[in-house]
């Protein structure tokens, strides 16, 4: 019992730690972006970000907030955008089931991962249904309706970019949900590196037998890639006051929902935003001014954020 006390003080004083230094934003190269990395690499990349999603227990925190904007919304289906390895997904769909929050879990990637992608949807049993074809974010086809869910890969995305994906869901009338485990605290940022050294030295034995000798040629530049990544990545966060700017011009007829869930590894927290539309009150004259105050909204988000 003491050692739970003491864990979750030291989870409290390192959060408070991050919390007084946040790090201006910084769009920096990350290598997943990149369309000339190697399968292999981008393959034990995602795997092992999923990896910390399912050791960190996160699904049950993240399915709370899912479950509620499947019934907020009444969601007949959801739509993961960058699912990577799609074990966040598998998580995910377990969590909505158990939660009676059950729906069509379809996952997709500008990258997409087949191998990965059929494991997703053997283990569930078919639950997860996945897209074949690349899906971008930025630009997703007009038939794939649905919840869009983001799960560590908002980041991704430049300023006036992640508002185009948010302003594509408000203007199609799609609820859309986003979770990031990054953040820009000092504290988070300067560790992040040398913690994902250490997760990848414990994945080894799971890399050689997925991969056998082409893991252990590759594992030495996949774990230089996962750890610059990540460092990246918590620099390019987006604060919940900047989720907060990015929504402002499409609350008509929207219903946002945003916070911060604490997970149970020290220092790790999850910034998430969540919007539907309200039922009734979304007017259609209303949705064409917010889309022409969103031209104004783009240009002051990249002069507040892009460097
Ligand atoms: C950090 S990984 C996150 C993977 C997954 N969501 C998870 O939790 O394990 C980022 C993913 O974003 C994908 N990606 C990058 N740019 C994208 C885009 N424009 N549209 C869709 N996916 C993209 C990459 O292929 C990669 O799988």
């Amino acid at each position: 019992m003491a050692t739970l006390r003491q864990l979750r003080r030291l989870r409290w004083m390192l959060a408070q730690a991050n919390r007084r230094v946040v790090l201006p934003r910084l769009h920096g190269f990350e290598f997943t972006d990149q369309a000339w990395v190697p399968g292999i690499v981008r393959a034990i990349l995602t795997d092992a970000i999923g990896q910390g999603f399912v050791k960190g227990r996160v699904g049950t925190l993240m399915g709370q907030v899912l479950a509620s904007l499947v019934r907020e919304s009444r969601a007949q289906s959801i739509l993961e955008l960058a699912a990577g390895s799609a074990e966040a997904s598998v998580e995910l769909v377990n969590e909505l089931e158990r939660r009676g929050a059950a729906v069509n879990y379809v996952v997709s990637d500008k990258y997409p991962d087949l191998l990965a992608f059929r494991r997703a949807s053997e283990i569930t049993k078919g639950r997860v249904t996945c897209i074949g074809k690349p899906v971008d974010a930025l630009d997703i086809p007009g038939n794939l309706q649905g919840l869009r869910l983001l799960v560590v890969s908002f980041h991704h995305f430049r300023p006036e970019q992640a508002v185009l994906i948010l302003r594509a869901a408000y203007e199609g009338g799609f609820p859309i949900a986003i979770f990031e485990p990054t953040d820009r605290g000092l504290l988070r940022t300067l560790t992040v590196g040398p913690l994902v050294v250490l997760q990848m030295l414990i994945l080894l034995p799971r890399i050689l037998k997925a991969h056998s000798w082409r893991g252990a040629l590759w594992f030495l530049p996949a774990t230089f890639a996962l750890a610059w990544d990540g460092f990246v990545s918590c620099l390019r966060s987006y604060t919940l006051r900047e989720l907060k700017l990015m929504t402002r011009t499409f609350s008509d007829g929207y219903h946002w929902h945003r916070g911060i869930l604490p997970t149970a590894i020290p220092g790790i927290r999850i910034t998430y935003l969540a919007g539907a539309a309200r039922p009734m009150s979304a007017q259609p004259a209303n949705r064409t001014r917010a889309a022409a105050e969103c031209a104004r909204e783009i240009s002051l988000v990249e002069k507040l954020w892009s460097w």
